[in-house]
């Protein structure tokens, strides 16, 4: 794994054009579980309550069951090293923009300032009657589900399966991807589309793609990735930093 850090500082040294696309492992040292694999939250929760559907059918439970744990959980969490890390790459001038399929603003609260939320924000509540929104910290949650002062029912704006990733962000992303010399993957299982397909994308375009995971995914398995450094996000991303602070 050193030897994989030192490879990643060096390339990192040598571009001022990289693009991260994170997911729910950079949160889990944040305290978030992330939804697939062990300890995942399709676990325990089926996750057709992700589904806009489910969501549409019966607000109530998806309420209950999905949305209230989130928010107490995005709530007490805190950027960890993986955030940190990645927002020093932008403050170093390395990492152009962080496309996360996260919802929970930790990318931003550990001072990155161009993030694509590629699935929405849970910082943001919308009303699904006037559109009104509401910051989620404010929504009053005494009644299930909650409801804006015109009666209607608050969504997260997040996005639910079954619904369309919004333009702008998937336009900037794939322009990102085909435009960047290197990728950086980290913490996502690469398995939800159409986030895998950016790494595919810059691949294609001849950027050098690293991927950092607990685990081999998809991307390690098919060559997207040029090497996988096995271990947690906030380590990694940690000795990244160490290593490039060293170089330059
Ligand atoms: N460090 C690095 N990687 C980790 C860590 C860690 N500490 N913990 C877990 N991982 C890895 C897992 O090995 C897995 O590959 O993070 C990945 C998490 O995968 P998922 O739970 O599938 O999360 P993600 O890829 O972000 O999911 C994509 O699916 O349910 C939807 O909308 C939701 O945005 C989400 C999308």
């Amino acid at each position: 794994m050193d030897d994989l850090i030192k490879r990643a500082a060096k390339e990192l040294s040598e571009t001022k054009n990289a693009v991260a696309l994170t997911g729910a492992g950079c949160s889990v040292e944040s305290g978030i579980p992330p939804f697939r694999g062990k300890g995942g939250v399709w676990e325990r929760i089926d996750p057709d309550y992700a589904s806009i559907e489910k969501f549409m059918s019966d607000p109530a439970d998806v309420w209950n069951v999905l949305i209230k744990e989130m928010k107490d959980l995005v709530d007490k969490s805190k950027p960890n090293e993986c955030h940190k890390g990645l927002a020093k790459l932008e403050e170093m001038g390395i990492l152009n923009t962080i496309i996360t399929q996260n919802v929970d603003g930790l990318h931003q609260m550990a001072g990155n300032k161009d993030v694509i939320e590629f699935h929405g924000s849970f910082a943001w509540q919308r009303c699904m009657d006037c559109s009104e929104k509401c910051e989620t910290g404010k929504v009053d949650m005494s009644e299930i589900p909650p409801r804006c002062k015109c009666g209607g029912i608050y969504r997260p704006e997040v996005i639910f399966f079954g619904e369309m990733i919004p333009p702008d962000a998937l336009f900037r992303s794939k322009q990102l991807a085909s435009q960047c010399d290197i990728m950086l993957v980290v913490g996502t299982s690469a398995v939800v589309h159409p986030a895998a397909m950016m790494p595919v994308i810059a691949k294609q375009k001849g950027a050098k793609v690293i991927e950092i995971n607990m685990e081999r995914t998809p991307l390690t398995d098919d060559h997207i990735s040029d090497y996988l450094i096995a271990g947690k996000a906030g380590e990694v991303m940690k000795g990244i930093i160490t290593e490039l602070e060293r170089l330059m």
